[in-house]
């Protein structure tokens, strides 16, 4: 059970949160490669689409060896076909956990009673983890969820629902499905979280960079925390949090090594037009936040790197940028 030999070893867990469109495989494996990273959650994936065995959902649940362990997400509503999906995926590829998405508050997701909108309907959410606990055997079964949909105290009793249905551990997100993403992530709450909670449960909600995994620990008293936003453009948030460093520690030779190692995994991937679809980290690899400090005219060299069309182009645009940050000059063209 991939968090008991963590937790066992007395040691809080690092997980990366799953991202639609962003924790895809060679995004995990560039952040297991880096380092410091206990436990990879992939993208959801639709539990209808897999039963439907859609070739491009099945593939987004291929996993590399240097990947594990990872567990991947499903989202939806329906208890038979969560649970269908789940056995489907497990015997496919054998992940190391499944997670079952109670989280979404997308208005796409939520509007087939999926996602967060299951947290209004604790006796469906129960036949989920039951049925999916029931499909996939010795599997570790996890579920994400937030505070609450419009109540902020709605994990009070939806996380007892949740263990005597099955779940083996909980993430939770410190917010409602009505907040989104905006204001804080209330961490307090969180804490009552964790003091209901019998199973190991994760922290999640705006800890964003290296330094917060600490605080958040403090706050909480999780077994662990997960880490969304602030690993984006960001794989080596876990190294770093495990050596009490800070973002701006990374040299530019290391960004740009890194940078083009996920993107050659990506392109391998998705194949050589993917490009398009690898821009987003690019411009996450650039934000200021990413890189731990103000970097002037960096607006400019995000704005030429997303325009690139291929990989000469990126190696680059990107030694140019290392050259001319260095002498403080703005982009060339
Ligand atoms: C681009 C993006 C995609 C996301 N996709 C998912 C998803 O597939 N499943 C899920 O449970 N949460 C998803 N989330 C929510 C995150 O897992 C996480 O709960 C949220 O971003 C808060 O954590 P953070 O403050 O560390 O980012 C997504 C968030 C972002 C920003």
């Amino acid at each position: 059970m991939w968090f008991k030999n963590i937790l066992d070893n007395n040691k809080k867990i690092l997980a990366l949160a799953p991202m639609a469109d962003m924790t895809d495989s060679p995004f995990c494996q560039t952040v297991k490669h880096i380092g410091g990273c206990d436990i990879v959650f992939r993208e959801m994936v639709s539990s209808e689409a897999i039963v439907r065995e859609n070739e491009k959902t099945l593939y987004m649940t291929d996993i590399e060896k240097s990947e594990r362990p990872i567990v991947q997400q499903i989202f939806g509503a329906d208890p038979k076909i969560m649970a269908h999906a789940a056995a489907l995926i497990v015997e496919r590829t054998a992940p190391d956990g499944i997670d079952i998405n109670m989280g979404c508050p997308v208005h796409k997701i939520t509007s087939n009673f999926n996602g967060c909108a299951l947290m209004k309907d604790p006796d469906n959410a129960a036949a989920i983890v039951q049925e999916v606990k029931r499909a996939i055997g010795d599997t570790p079964l996890s579920v994400k969820i937030r505070l609450g949909w419009n109540d902020p105290d709605t994990f009070k009793e939806f996380i007892p629902v949740l263990e005597d249905a099955g779940a083996e551990l909980i993430t939770v997100h410190g917010r409602t499905r009505s907040d989104g993403y905006s204001g804080q992530a209330d961490w307090q709450r969180i804490a009552e979280a964790k003091r209901i909670a019998t199973v190991p449960l994760l922290a999640n909600g705006d800890i964003s960079t290296p330094d917060l995994v600490s605080k958040a620990l403090d706050v909480t008293g999780a077994d662990g925390v997960m880490i969304g936003r602030g690993a984006l453009g960001n794989p080596w948030f876990f190294s770093l949090a495990s050596a009490c460093k800070s973002n701006d520690s990374i040299s530019w030779e290391e960004r740009i090594k890194i940078i083009m190692y996920h993107l050659d995994l990506h392109l391998a991937h998705y194949g050589e037009k993917a490009i398009v679809t690898f821009r987003k980290h690019i411009g996450w690899y650039l934000k200021t936040q990413s890189l731990g400090r103000v970097v002037p005219g960096i607006k400019q060299w995000r704005m030429k790197l997303v325009q690139v069309s291929s990989r000469e182009e990126v190696a680059e645009c990107l030694w140019e940028m290392k050259v001319l940050l260095l002498e403080n000059r703005e982009p060339l063209g």
